[in-house]
């Protein structure tokens, strides 16, 4: 039997990911968002890309949670996106009035869904949708680690010229500009980095990853990137539906983990069938860990800022 996969808001990330993960063939997906017709467009369109796309997967767009009823997992991109000068910190009041109502109307349509949450800010609209739906905290995580990892990667490897697909990397902590690249685990193929790449160079790559998210919204003005995160949420998607278990950066629920304690932030896991199957702990340097503890204050103070 195929999966049914919701994607909550059919904006750029979500109409993006939901034509990845009908291409993929990833499961039947419902694509809803609070515009009129607009996501019935957008569903039918990726629908009739399937003959030539060859692709079997059902996909409807609707305004309506009726069609999500029974979903194994739901993907929460409704929200919106920051602007050229905005922090993704800035978006919280927003975007907690747009999630908090979706997971409920999610919840009561999908009792046993997997919440996979993509909103900013990132930990904490992830906490957001666990609080409200009550849900195992293997069955709510969300989507930043990968993003911020597949960009170090892309800028090392743009860097040393070899394939993308050659450097191993691990992006850690909350989804903003305290984000905390590990470049100790920082490989080609197995090589430390340090040998392809002087500490100058590493250091501004670093600080570009830390900000890469505010360079693509400099140069679109009107929106933030959409099409490398929806390529993580598809990532995401496959190691669960296929019960692949690969260990990937997301953003997971803490307790005690890190020394960090009721709070949504990124880490290695384990993601399969059952969601967040384990989460890793990798031993860090006392100055891995001062980035760790500014990473976690900076998330902690945006949490604090939710009214539930
Ligand atoms: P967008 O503006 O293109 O799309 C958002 C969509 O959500 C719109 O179509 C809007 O009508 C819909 N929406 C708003 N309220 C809704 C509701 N109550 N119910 C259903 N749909 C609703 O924005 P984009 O670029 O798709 O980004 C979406 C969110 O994802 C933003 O908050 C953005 O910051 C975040 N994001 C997070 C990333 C991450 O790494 N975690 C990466 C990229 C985006
Ligand atoms: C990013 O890093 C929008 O948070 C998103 O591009």
């Amino acid at each position: 039997m195929r999966k049914k996969i919701t994607v909550i808001g059919a904006g750029h990330v979500g109409e993006v990911t939901a034509f990845k993960i009908a291409e993929k063939e990833l499961g039947d997906v419902v694509l809803l968002d609070l515009i009129e017709d607009m996501p019935i467009g957008k569903g039918l369109d990726i629908r009739e890309g399937g003959p030539v796309g060859q692709y079997d997967s059902a996909i409807i767009g609707t305004n309506s949670y009726a069609d999500t009823a029974n979903s194994d997992i739901v993907v929460i991109t409704a929200g919106k996106p920051r602007k050229p000068g905005m922090s993704r910190d800035e978006l919280v009041d927003s975007n907690f009035n747009i999630v908090k109502p979706v997971t409920e109307e999610i919840i009561k349509h999908s009792p046993n869904a997997m919440l996979l949450v993509v909103s900013n800010p990132l930990d904490a609209m992830a906490y957001t949708a666990f609080k409200v739906s009550g849900f195992p905290k293997n069955k709510v995580f969300g989507m930043a680690g990968i993003l911020d990892t597949t960009r170090f990667r892309t800028f090392l490897a743009m860097e040393i010229n070899v394939s993308v697909e050659s450097i191993q990397a691990l992006v850690l902590g909350g989804h903003g500009d305290t984000m905390v690249p590990i470049s100790r685990y920082t490989t080609v193929s197995g090589i430390p980095i340090s040998h392809f790449i002087p500490q100058d160079r590493l250091d501004a790559i670093i600080d570009r990853t830390r900000k890469g998210g505010g360079e693509i919204v400099k140069y679109l003005k009107t929106g933030s990137a959409y099409y490398a995160p929806s390529l993580a949420v598809a990532e995401m998607v496959e190691s669960i539906v296929k019960d692949k278990k690969k260990i990937l950066p997301c953003a997971a629920y803490l307790e005690g983990e890190y020394g960090i304690k009721g709070l949504y932030f990124g880490v290695p896991i384990k993601l399969g069938a059952d969601g967040v199957e384990e989460i890793i702990e990798i031993d860090l340097t006392d100055e891995e860990k001062e980035m760790i503890t500014s990473s976690e204050g900076a998330v902690r103070s945006v949490i604090d800022l939710l009214k539930f």
